[in-house]
Formats: C-alpha cells, structure tokens, sequence
C-alpha cells in the first residue's frame, strides 16, 4: 500500500521536475565534472539527462568508491571534481570528516528517507543519502550443482573446501562494497572472529577485483561460482535470466547508503549544487531502474524498482555509518586487511 502511495506520489513529482527544467533547458550553462560512482550505464544516464535539462555539460568519469576517495584527497590542493554522485556512503563520510567535501542543504532535504538524512547529519552536512542497498551475494547455480556443494545461503557456506579459488569479491581498498563487507563482518562477528572468517575466505577468493560489482558478472558468466556483492547487482543478472541467485546470508547482514557529495574547492560550485539538487528528485532517481540500477531511492517520492530486493525482509545489521566511515577506522580496518589478509599465501 505504502510502496504503491509512493509510486503514484513519484509520478506526479516527476512530471513537475519536468516543467521545472524545461524552460532552462536552451542555454549552454557552463560545465560539471563528476565523478560517479555507481554502474556505468546509470552513471551515464544521469549525465545525460542533467545535461537535456539544464544545457550543463557534465564531464563524467566511473571509479569505485576508495579511488574517487583517494582521487580527492590527491587533488585537495587543487581540486578537479565538482561532484561526487554515488558510491557506498563509508568512504564520502571519510571524506567529510577530512575537510575533501563541503557542506550543503538542499531544498529537498525534507522529501527524504531518515536514513539519508542521518547521513547527511553524520556527515556534519557534507554528503547525503541517494539510495540503499543490502551486501550478500550471488552464485551460479549450474556451477554449484556441478561441484556437488549445497546451495549457499549464509556467510559460513562461502568457506566450503570445495569452493577453493571459486569466490570472487572486490578489493576493499578499492572498492565501497568491499570495504562494506569488511565492516560488516567486524560488527557482526566481533573483529577477531570476523578477521579469522576473512582469512579462511581468503582461501577460496580467486581474485580481489577492482570493482564491486564486477564478482557478479562473473557468477552470471560462470566464471566464478560466487560473487560476493551487494544484492540489487545480483538481481541485474537474474532478471536478465542468468543462472545466477542472490542471497542475504543468513547470519545476517550489513548495508549501505550510496551517498553524494559536493567536491570542497569546486571549481563550479553552483552547477554542483543544481547537480544536487536535482538528483534528489524523484525524476532524477527514477532513472535507475532503467539503468538497470536496483537500489531503494532516498527520496520518499521517488518510485522503488520493482526489482529491487526487500530489505524489510532481511536480517540487516545495525550498521555504524559514524564509526566504519570515521577516518582513523577506515584507515586502521584497511591496514589490518591488508596485512592479515592479503598478504596471506593461498
Ligand atoms: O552501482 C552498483 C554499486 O554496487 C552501488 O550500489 C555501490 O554504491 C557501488 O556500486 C559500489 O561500487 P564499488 O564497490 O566499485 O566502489
């Protein structure tokens, strides 16, 4: 009932997002430099849309969330970006907190979930929630059958012998949904059990990817039997009827919030604010799901894909945006990771 009250109400807001634009829509409008941090192809939609509608032109670029961080920090003494849109929220509120964003409040700020706006307060009002997501993961259901392991369905299945160098998940230094696993086994483990549970993982990952997304195309490809990654980017395969399944492990499981960010130091500094404001509307958001994005949006008008996963109905952790964002744990989990895990020989 709820969710179909929204969709009507998303609707009706995404009409007059259109009237609101189209007048200014003639004019070239000066310049945007973004840089995105989710699936290329709703990277690209959201450019080309801001762009139909504003006349801005947006210079664009995808990178994971720990090197768009990393971009930032290299570039402070002369900043290059004006946005950063997208990507998990651990690595924008590292960001906040380093002074490589700058704050802001939009006007629509009140049309959104509290969960968006909590980040938004975390953050001291340097980035904001755009949507949420839920870690697990993906496997191909015909390789799992032909090893004779059983289907997986919590954490502790993806350290089955059998599924030695079968599992894929991305490097967290790079990647937010890594980074995103890492402090989700930490809170849900406790740290020395979820460090012992990553280095028997460690055992049977057979690459770290740059991308955390990139471990799901390759379960649907078959490439790997199991992609550890965040479920709406399972679902992209399955509904395209992949033998790939998406699971919530069953112990439990941690989240993020996809944040955006206003670059401190922007060089265009007003079209990254008409940038912010316009991708919190619902006819900005509504874009995703053609995008092939499944995410839950964070303006409360803005329609939820019919695709994406439930998280109502999974067992979510009370995930510590504050803590696994703050600089000083973020920087310490990756240090650890890097020497207890990595360097570890197979
Ligand atoms: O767009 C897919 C997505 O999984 C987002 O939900 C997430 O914020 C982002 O990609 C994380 O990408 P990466 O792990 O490469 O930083």
């Amino acid at each position: 009932m709820q969710i179909r009250s929204w969709l009507r109400a998303g609707l009706l807001a995404a009409a007059a997002g259109v009237a609101l634009h189209a007048g200014s829509a003639q004019a070239q409008q000066g310049s945007l430099v973004m840089y995105c941090g989710v699936q290329e192809e709703w990277c690209r939609a959201m450019s080309i849309a801001f762009e139909k509608e504003t006349g801005i032109k947006v210079a664009m670029t995808r990178k994971s969330a720990g090197e768009i961080y990393a971009q930032l920090k290299a570039e402070s003494s002369n900043p290059r970006g004006d946005i950063w849109w997208g990507g998990t929220g651990d690595p924008h509120l590292q960001a906040a907190e380093e002074g490589l964003t700058t704050e802001y409040e939009s006007p629509m700020n009140k049309d959104l979930n509290d969960w968006a706006i909590s980040q938004w307060k975390a953050a001291k009002k340097r980035t904001i929630g755009i949507y949420a997501g839920a870690l697990g993961f993906g496997y191909n259901t015909e390789l799992i059958k032909q090893k004779g392991v059983p289907e997986p369905k919590c954490w502790a299945d993806l350290l089955n012998a059998k599924l030695k160098d079968d599992v894929q998940v991305a490097d967290p230094n790079s990647s937010g949904t890594a980074y995103n696993l890492l402090a989700t086994v930490v809170q849900l483990m406790g740290e020395d059990k979820g460090f012992d549970y990553l280095k028997a993982l460690h055992k049977n990952v057979s690459q770290y990817t740059k991308s955390g997304a990139a471990p799901a195309k390759a379960a649907s490809l078959g490439e790997t039997a199991v992609g550890i990654v965040f479920v709406h980017d399972a679902v992209v395969f399955a509904v395209q009827g992949d033998p790939i399944k998406p699971v919530a492990p069953c112990e439990g499981t941690g989240y993020e919030i996809g944040s955006m960010s206003i670059v401190k130091g922007a060089r265009n500094l007003d079209n990254a604010k008409k940038f912010y404001d316009w991708a919190l509307t619902p006819a900005a958001q509504a874009l995703a799901a053609p995008a092939k994005s499944y995410q839950v949006p964070s303006n409360k008008n803005a329609p939820i894909p019919a695709q994406a996963p439930k998280m109502s109905e999974m067992k979510l952790i009370d995930y510590d945006f504050v803590k696994y964002g703050s600089s000083a744990e973020r920087t310490r989990l990756l240090a650890k990771w890097d020497k207890e895990v990595k360097a570890l020989p197979k």
